[in-house]
């Protein structure tokens, strides 16, 4: 790993190359373990650029074996290198020269998963954001666009298959039982999207004609015997393929596109020119292994690597402090996608639970940062949800701002004005600024101020003028470095429902800014009346989620009830159940740290079932009503102090009253819904799995017995069902002879699926109780546990830590200290994982006084280490700061 590990990159010190990079020949020679790689590059001098300035390349534990200048070695007093940088001397007169580099990796130990990597026979790489320094020395940075052409010489026994980005231009048999083939890709691109795959794969092939005729190959790659599971992806890619075209005019551009699905990768997936590459966890599906979530992911995914095509390659970033202006757009583009292809509301409940579970505590902790950071120690560790989730509401905004029908006048003008380029976010806002006359300098600090805004509202009604007052304040609490906060800009979609539950319109809105029902807050408090009001409505804010904040808003039970009952807006419906939920939650919570017993309003249990019975309403939706916030969103709820075994007291208590109170309902819904007898993943299916798997839960909870639960599960034809029963049965009777029979079947059946076996270490890893510590400490001795896989790591490690509040807070420490040894050994296998793993501690300071402490310690313990990765040093000293 690199040595210079406290280096900070500066966006202010942002400055073209010297030099540019027209063409690179690259020419790899693959071995196991050593593996020669041969770069062609034909540059020239920047016009303006200092003629006496070297040539300095990015490397990352690289070793040199042969450097040529036009053809002919150089001489040492030429150059320098070492394992981090190559710097060429006294280049040309004339600028123009073509360099030569030679290198030799060894992929089969790199552990990292970053450049080029061989595990399972199969060689594949990951290059963003700078893995291709690990691979050659080069301008490994976004705004270096070049042509590629790639040659792979390797043995045709194990790899019969060669692959890289673009089109494949040539195929020979060579000598030794070796081939090759030669790919060439005409789009000048980033070294981060470079990519390369050899091995032994299965393929699927289908095509796709495009909206001007032209036809493209399509192939999903994935191991071989798996070859019927990646059907879904195939389907999901053509329908991602037409609705870019329909939606936003979006062409794709080279004759073939491939997605190949390996097993061990850092992240999601990568979109990589032509050749995408997949962790096989979003690739793989049929509806005896993936459950109903796993396809929306899948769908999601393989449409979001799609449109980055556009968003992302063709148009790329200048540096990396403008990620989010590919991953945010690319974010809003797939959830615009899985919104048209599913339940719009449903889709949108989700993406809101995931925001506030995963962005707020990170814009409200020690790692916040703007959408736009303007510093970094370790680019690996800005991929996060504030770039991605957070920066896709702020396209969502402007496209509330400014219409649809502007939003996409903006888009338009930006795909025509920047394709080919690499270009910043203000570039970006300024081809909507230009496109529909809209000032947003204000609405631009989005990008610029870290820190979920919190929103007051206020209401008076005036019977006799017939209007309603609404006040709205806006505040954003401090984040590092970042003491003073201005106000935003922001959207919010306010509705109004009279006495009959219907939607009252307002004769006119005075005050501010509106775009029909969308007020546009600028200032830190602004009053607006609603004219023609004829009765005192209930307030529903923030609609549709419109902006990405928190409300604080003393709302009547009254009014509360009213929206629950009857708000055609189904996000906010939603969300004010949820926050009665959330309510009664937090304060049974209090009651059991105050030793009081725990005593729960019926409201909250008539609204759950009402609105869990009401045919009117789909599936989907009925099910997000009936699954009660989680011990995680209860502690996020009650901000600090928080006492995990209280919490789980308390909502084991809650849930237990309302499958008392609703036991009936419950049990007819575990039978009501009448699903087609073959398997379909789509929407509404899933929806009424969804229902059902709720209404299981709470019905075997109101009967205190698992016995429906169990039936379940031996019924159950698919991963979905099975699962959900399976995790009934854990974590509601965990230690039952019911609880561990389902488990060992489980384990037995899918000996032989790594991917269906990741959800058996996550059911287990999240069994609430001290006691699961043991048993996850046991489970890495486990055959399937595989240490050196991220998937295994992170269902087993990940899901205990992030997702298991009583068992890693134990209150003697334990799960800490457990955690901090596997940080210290994971680091030395994988940065990036590791790093990314250790980021579940972040709302340490959260936790009461004693289990805090003891979370810094072990926090405390890691930092001493002086040999840390980069990317983990740089989290834990955040933490720490
Ligand atoms: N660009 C990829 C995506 O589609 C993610 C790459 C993540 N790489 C990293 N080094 N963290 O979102
Ligand atoms: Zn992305």
């Amino acid at each position: 790993m690199p040595t210079d590990k406290n280096r900070t990159v500066y966006l202010k010190d942002y400055q073209p190359t010297d030099f540019i990079i027209e063409t690179v020949d690259l020419v790899f020679d693959l071995g196991e373990t050593m593996t020669t790689v041969g770069s062609e590059i034909r540059m020239r001098r920047r016009p303006g650029a200092d003629p006496s300035a070297p040539l300095v390349f990015d490397g990352d534990g690289l070793a040199l074996s042969g450097l040529a200048l036009d053809g002919k070695p150089l001489l040492p007093e030429r150059y320098d290198s070492d394992a981090d940088t190559l710097t060429v001397r006294d280049l040309p007169e004339d600028g123009a020269f073509t360099l030569t580099v030679k290198t030799r990796i060894n992929p089969t130990a790199n552990s990292q998963l970053l450049g080029l990597y061989r595990t399972n026979g199969i060689y594949s790489t990951q290059c963003e954001a700078e893995g291709f320094r690990r691979i050659t020395y080069f301008y490994d940075r976004p705004d270096v666009l070049a042509v590629y052409t790639v040659t792979i010489i390797a043995d045709e026994k194990t790899c019969p298959l060669l692959l890289s980005n673009g089109n494949m231009v040539e195929e020979q048999t060579l000598d030794d039982g070796r081939h090759m083939a030669r790919w060439h890709d005409p789009f000048p691109k980033p070294s981060y999207l470079f990519a390369l795959v050899a091995g032994d794969l299965a393929m699927i092939e289908d095509r796709f004609t495009t909206m001007s005729g032209r036809d493209v190959t399509l192939r999903v790659y994935v191991e071989h015997g798996k070859a019927e599971r990646a059907g879904y992806a195939m389907d999901a890619l053509k329908r991602a393929m037409k609705w870019d075209e329909e939606r936003f005019g979006r062409e794709y551009d080279l004759d073939i596109f491939m997605i190949v699905a390996v097993s061990d990768f850092n992240m999601g997936a990568m979109e990589n020119k032509g050749l995408n590459i997949f962790n096989d966890r979003l690739i793989l599906a049929d509806p005896e292994t993936a459950t109903d979530d796993d396809y929306a992911r899948i769908e999601a995914v393989v449409a979001h690597e799609y449109f980055h095509n556009w968003t992302g390659n063709r148009i790329t970033c200048r540096d990396w402090f403008q990620l989010s202006l590919k991953e945010g757009l690319t974010v809003y583009r797939e959830h615009e996608f899985s919104a048209d292809q599913r339940s719009r509301p449903v889709v949108r409940v989700d993406e809101v639970k995931f925001l506030r579970a995963h962005q707020f505590p990170e814009d409200g902790g020690p790692l916040a940062h703007p959408v736009r950071p303007t510093e970094y120690v370790e680019i690996d560790n800005f991929y996060t949800t504030t770039v991605y989730e957070k920066g896709s509401e702020v396209s969502r905004m402007i496209a509330t701002l400014l219409g649809p029908d502007g939003f996409r006048q903006g888009l338009d003008l930006f795909f025509e004005r920047h394709d080919g380029g690499a270009v910043t976010i203000e570039d970006y806002l300024k081809c909507f600024e230009e496109a529909t006359g809209h000032d947003l300098t204000h609405f631009a600090l989005w990008y610029h101020q870290a820190g979920t805004p919190v929103i007051s509202v206020a209401s008076a009604y005036d019977e006799d003028k017939r209007e309603l007052t609404l006040t709205l304040g806006q505040t954003t609490t401090p984040t590092p470095g970042e003491k003073v906060k201005k106000p935003l800009h922001i959207p919010l979609r306010v509705g109004l429902i009279g006495p009959n539950g219907d939607n009252m319109e307002p004769s006119a809105i005075t005050g501010g800014e509106h775009r029909k029902d969308v007020l546009e807050l600028t200032e830190d408090e602004q009053t607006f009346v609603f004219e023609g009001i004829g009765a005192r409505p209930a307030i529903s804010v923030n609609r549709d989620f419109s902006a990405p904040v928190k409300i604080r808003f003393d709302q009547s039970r009254e009014d509360r009830l009213r929206i629950a009952g009857a708000e055609t807006d189904l996000v906010a419906r939603w969300d004010t159940i949820n926050a009665l939920a959330l309510e009664t939650l937090v304060k049974a919570a209090g009651d059991v740290k105050a030793g009081r017993s725990v005593t729960i309003d019926g409201e909250l249990g008539d609204v759950l079932i009402a609105t869990a019975e009401d045919d009117a309403l789909e599936p989907a939706f009925r099910a997000l009503a009936l699954t009660l916030p989680s011990e995680l969103d209860i502690g996020r709820a009650i901000v600090d102090n928080v006492d995990p075994d209280a919490i789980h007291t308390a909502r084991s208590a809650v849930f237990a009253a309302i499958a008392q109170a609703g036991g009936d309902s419950f049990a007819r819904l575990t039978t009501a819904m009448e699903n087609p007898r073959t398997f379909s993943p789509d929407a509404e299916s899933a929806g009424r799995r969804a229902l059902t798997n709720a209404a299981l839960a709470l019905a075997v909870a109101g009967e205190g017995d698992p016995a429906r639960a169990n039936r379940a599960y031996g019924h159950a034809d698919n991963m979905t069902d099975m699962l959900a029963a399976m995790r009934i049965l854990a974590h509601q009777f965990a230690g039952s002879a019911e609880a561990e029979d389902a488990l060992s079947d489980f384990r037995r059946r899918f000996a032989g699926e790594p991917l269906v076996l990741d959800k058996w270490f996550s059911t287990l890893a999240t069994v609430p109780g001290a006691q699961t510590l043991e048993r996850v400490a046991a489970l890495m001795g486990d055959d399937a546990f595989d240490e050196t896989n991220p998937n295994r790591v992170r269902a087993l490690i990940g899901a205990f830590a992030s997702s298991n509040p009583t068992g890693f807070n134990r209150d003697d420490g334990a799960g800490y200290n457990f955690f901090a040894d596997f940080i210290l050994t994971s680091d030395k296998r994988n940065a990036t994982l590791t790093a990314r793993l250790m980021t579940a501690m972040r709302s340490f300071e959260a936790l009461e006084p004693t289990r805090q402490a003891l979370a810094r310690r072990q926090i405390e313990r890691i930092a001493a280490h002086d040999d840390l990765s980069r990317n983990l040093r740089d989290i834990v000293d955040r933490m720490l700061k």
